[in-house]
């Protein structure tokens, strides 16, 4: 039978990445080595490192000025180098997940942090509104998530503010066209919308480094990993080429524009059937604030009773990872780039046959 992969992550990644990390596990680049036994530093690794870094900055149309690094230590690394990077005196944060919650705790190390706004009184079931017109202007950035991939809420436009952006996309990265000139920095956690486990990406602009007093560890330094070509240490080889596979197939696929299309096109299918369907509704009641990556949904009260049977008869037909996170219950749905139409087309069929049911 075939499987619907609906993880969130690590989550589904296009065939064309699979296929030829498997092939390149068993004989890279034509060396007759596998890449899982290959030296970052050969000449064929460095090539897959050089390319990956071209198409990134060339399919997010990331402007002269900024770097993009590969590191380790997923996004929640990033939690802390960021103010470790930007932080002088005081810097303001958007709290609209835990994932924002966890960053900003580490933020407080640093300096005097203002949370500009918060969904928590509302398990982060809603965007705050108005946050931009709250930001201080005298803060060294503004920090915000961008996708809240447990609670399934987004900011659709990149924020207007008069001091640097600082955002978290591990979770709709290459799914829109973003103005990275907005921001100082972008990061995120490559395994969801780009590469197997074990990269982490940032955009660093270059200017904005150097301002902070502190001494900076080694590692934790973006200049550190900019001045090395992301090499200065062991980088995630396989991460590193998978995320190549998946940059090409994005930029043959027609590049984020095209993602976005398809995003809006799945994501809209499913909420529909969401809002249609007697036995479910939505967890975010405000459309503008609905995640095109994750698509949350629970039992309509009355229904209640039945969410272990959709549970067993959706995973009996092939869907997989559509349990919702914890803190919210019910179901989640991830339709990342990789995720075909078909894949939802099937998960609304069997929503609509088990309502027949009952
Ligand atoms: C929005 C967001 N930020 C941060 C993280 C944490 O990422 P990592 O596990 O790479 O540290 C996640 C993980 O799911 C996430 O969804």
């Amino acid at each position: 039978m075939k499987k619907h992969n609906f993880y969130a992550g690590p989550s589904i990644l296009p065939q064309y990445t699979i296929k030829n990390t498997a092939e390149a596990v068993l004989n890279f680049a034509g060396t007759g080595l596998s890449l899982l036994e290959i030296s970052h530093r050969s000449k064929e690794f460095q090539a897959v490192m050089d390319e990956a870094q071209a198409l990134f900055k060339e399919i997010l149309d990331i402007p002269s000025g900024y770097e993009v690094v590969f590191v380790g230590g997923g996004a929640s690394l990033q939690f802390c180098m960021v103010p470790f990077n930007l932080l002088n005196k005081k810097a303001a944060y958007l709290k609209t997940g835990v994932w924002a919650k966890k960053a900003q705790k580490e933020a407080t190390a640093f300096g005097e942090v203002i949370e500009v706004a918060s969904s928590e009184d509302k398990t982060y079931c809603y965007i705050p509104k108005g946050f931009e017109a709250k930001v201080p202007t005298d803060v060294d950035y503004f920090h915000i998530t961008t996708n809240n991939t447990i609670y399934g809420t987004e900011l659709h436009k990149d924020p207007d503010v008069k001091v640097p952006l600082v955002a978290d996309m591990s979770s709709d990265i290459f799914s829109r066209q973003i103005d990275v000139s907005k921001y100082s920095i972008i990061y995120g956690g490559a395994q969801k919308n780009l590469a197997p486990a074990g990269l982490t990406f940032a955009i660093v602009k270059v200017d904005a480094l150097g301002k902070v007093e502190r001494h900076i560890p080694t590692m934790l330094d973006y200049r550190t990993h900019i001045d090395n070509g992301s090499m200065f240490n062991t980088p995630p080889v396989t991460a590193v080429y998978g995320a190549l596979q998946t940059l090409k197939w994005l930029k043959a696929e027609g590049g984020v524009k095209e993602m976005e299309r398809r995003k809006v096109e799945k994501a809209d299918m499913l909420y529909s059937e969401i809002e249609r369907n007697k036995l479910f509704k939505p967890t975010v009641l405000d459309p503008a604030d609905r995640s095109y990556m994750n698509i949350c949904w629970i039992m309509n009260d009355e229904y209640k009773e039945l969410e272990k049977e959709f549970m067993d008869f959706a995973t009996a037909q092939g869907m997989i990872g559509i349990k919702g996170h914890r803190s919210v219950g019910g179901f989640r749905a991830s339709t990342y780039n990789a995720l075909p139409k078909e894949s939802v087309e099937a998960l609304v069929a069997c929503m609509k046959e088990f309502e027949a049911k009952h």
